[in-house]
């Protein structure tokens, strides 16, 4: 964990920001399931450090239980979604709306997953809708970017990374990208238990803040939170969180297991 007002030969004091650990459930667990889960995080996670924000995104149907019993129970878990229309309401069957979202305290929208551009062909442009749709509703997206495996051998990591986040970012206000989340996930590290190296998850994370701020400027670029996924373990993890540029991970598989997931988190309150 970085200490806080860290200072820049630049611009003097550098904004703090907070850690965000969050998990992606995909389309795991009933509803019922999703409970026990979060009953699980609750006993695990104990006392926490306010140095990091966590975060929970279980599948549609689960979000109505497990908001309820965050409420119910005063669990300091925040909720967020996977996925969301761009549309407002209408005749798409299917779909789900940033509305329908927010009204059940949904904070967090994950936009542009890999899986969702790759097996549902979200283009860039939807994926900037996206953006523009769950800010307008007053969420927060996460904006997922990342490099496929041909990209990452062919050395065009960062041209890759860089092209989407300038797409996603389009036509968005500068305050609303200096409170966004980008998370870079390179495709080939998703799932597989082969993470990226930390130091080679920092370079990437630097590029991104790097090209906010030439999109946007340095204030934009040091607010905006940038996370690493993609096989974030609880053996790993301390490794991503003393990056000066990760501010963060979406964590997949071991988000499924309470105690595995508070393990991550505990890592960042190191
Ligand atoms: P993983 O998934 O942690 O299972 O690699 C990360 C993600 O897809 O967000």
């Amino acid at each position: 964990m970085r200490p806080a007002g860290e200072t820049d030969s630049t611009d003097g004091v550098v904004p703090t920001r907070r850690l965000l650990v969050s998990g992606n459930w995909k389309m795991h667990l009933t509803h019922l399931q999703a409970i026990t889960l979060v009953q699980g995080l609750a006993m695990h996670l104990g006392a926490r450090d306010e140095r990091v924000e966590v975060g929970i995104h279980p599948a549609f149907t689960s979000l109505r239980a497990v908001q309820v019993f965050l409420e119910g129970d005063d669990i300091p878990l925040v909720l967020g979604a996977q996925n969301v229309s761009s549309e407002h309401e209408g005749a798409f069957t299917g779909e789900v709306s940033t509305s329908m979202l927010a009204a059940l305290g949904v904070r967090y929208v994950i936009v542009g997953h890999s899986e969702r551009r790759r097996l549902f062909g979200e283009t860039d442009e939807i994926v900037n809708e996206k953006i523009h749709a769950v800010q307008a509703a007053g969420m927060t997206p996460i904006c997922c970017v990342g490099d496929s495996l041909e990209d990452h051998e062919r050395g065009a990591t960062d041209d890759v990374v860089v092209g989407q986040v300038t797409a996603a970012l389009q036509e968005v206000a500068a305050d609303a990208v200096a409170g966004m989340v980008i998370a870079y996930e390179p495709l080939w590290a998703i799932g597989t238990g082969h993470s990226a190296a930390p130091g080679d998850a920092e370079a990437v994370c630097a590029t991104i803040r790097g090209a906010v701020a030439g999109l946007f400027d340095e204030r934009v670029s040091q607010s905006l939170r940038v996370q690493y996924g993609g096989s974030v373990e609880p053996e790993n993890a301390a490794a991503f969180f003393a990056q000066p540029d990760v501010d963060g991970a979406l964590v997949g598989g071991a988000s499924l297991d309470a105690a595995r997931f508070a393990a991550i988190v505990a890592a960042g309150s190191k």
